[in-house]
């Protein structure tokens, strides 16, 4: 099941980003606290769970068969930086680049009755390539990523925690080729608000705003989950598990301050 996605305010500028690097092929490196949404986020913007789907295809005979003229426009490669064994790292980015590329060449040949052909180049309908978890990367491997991005054309987002950014200002080389610095943000007060209010189908919880006693029980949450949505998710499973163990069918200050102190990180 895709899990259910918010375009927030946080995401718009995220995507802004995106949109600007990839105008000005420029590396650009996002950085933001655990849980805000980085790696969602990135997803979404590359349609990540179609364009997954679509290349992973087992045999020749699968390639393209569920493909929809969708598929012409992804043109932005997701990958999570390996914990080990980085060595593979380059090869892996090249593989997804060249599977969407022959994707791409049996829908338009399936499809569009274009010739049947088959480029070499991955790169050459990919304008994007996203990085997640760059913290994990050593020296090495970013020089890598850095030999990539100059052999290419394609713009290169690199995603990790607030610091990333101080790191990679000591490798000047890298560094020098960054065009656009990002911070992406928790949610605002007033969002967090907007979305326990009206967004709640879209959050994926069964709750609705009329199983709050008070509007203080809000406001707890919105106080205690401080604008993280990892931990407004966390907070209303264990929210849900209170209400039904104890059989209530309203959420009170207590029932959240309950499932706030069931939850071992974070909340503080
Ligand atoms: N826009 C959104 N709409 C709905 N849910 C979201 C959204 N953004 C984040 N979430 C929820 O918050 C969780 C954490 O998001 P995500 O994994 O993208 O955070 P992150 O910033 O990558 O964190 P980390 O630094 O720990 O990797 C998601 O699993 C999801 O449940
Ligand atoms: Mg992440």
């Amino acid at each position: 099941m895709n899990k259910p996605f918010i375009e927030t305010k946080e995401y718009k500028r995220f995507a802004e980003f995106c949109d600007a690097c990839r105008k000005y092929k420029y590396i650009g490196i996002c950085y933001g606290l655990p849980g805000v949404g980085k790696t969602l986020s990135s997803q979404h913007y590359a349609k990540w769970s179609y364009v997954n789907k679509q290349i992973s295809y087992k045999g020749a005979d699968q390639i393209g068969i569920n493909a929809d003229e969708r598929i012409l426009n992804c043109k932005t490669i997701f990958y999570t930086a390996p914990s080990i064994k980085a060595s593979q790292m380059i090869g892996d980015i090249r593989l997804l680049g060249g599977r969407l590329g022959m994707v791409k060449s049996v829908y338009k040949y399936l499809e569009e009755g274009e010739e049947e052909k088959y480029s070499t180049d991955w790169t050459e309908d990919v304008d994007l390539v996203i990085i997640d978890e760059i913290d994990r990367l050593k020296l090495q491997s970013l020089e890598q990523l850095r030999d990539l991005y100059d052999q290419n054309n394609f713009a290169l987002i690199l995603i990790g925690m607030p610091g990333i950014e101080k790191r990679l200002a000591r490798y000047p080389q890298l560094y020098s080729r960054i065009g656009f610095a990002h911070e992406f943000e928790k949610l605002s007060k007033d969002e967090t608000h907007h979305i326990l209010q009206y967004k709640w189908d879209e959050l994926g919880v069964s709750i609705k705003l009329e199983d709050f006693s008070d509007y203080e029980a809000i406001s707890t949450i919105i106080r205690i989950t401080n604008g993280n949505f990892r931990l407004i998710h966390r907070l209303f499973s264990q929210i849900e598990r209170i209400l039904e163990i104890n059989q209530l069918n309203s959420i009170t200050t207590d029932v959240v301050e309950a499932a706030r102190d069931s939850l071992v990180i974070g909340i503080k």
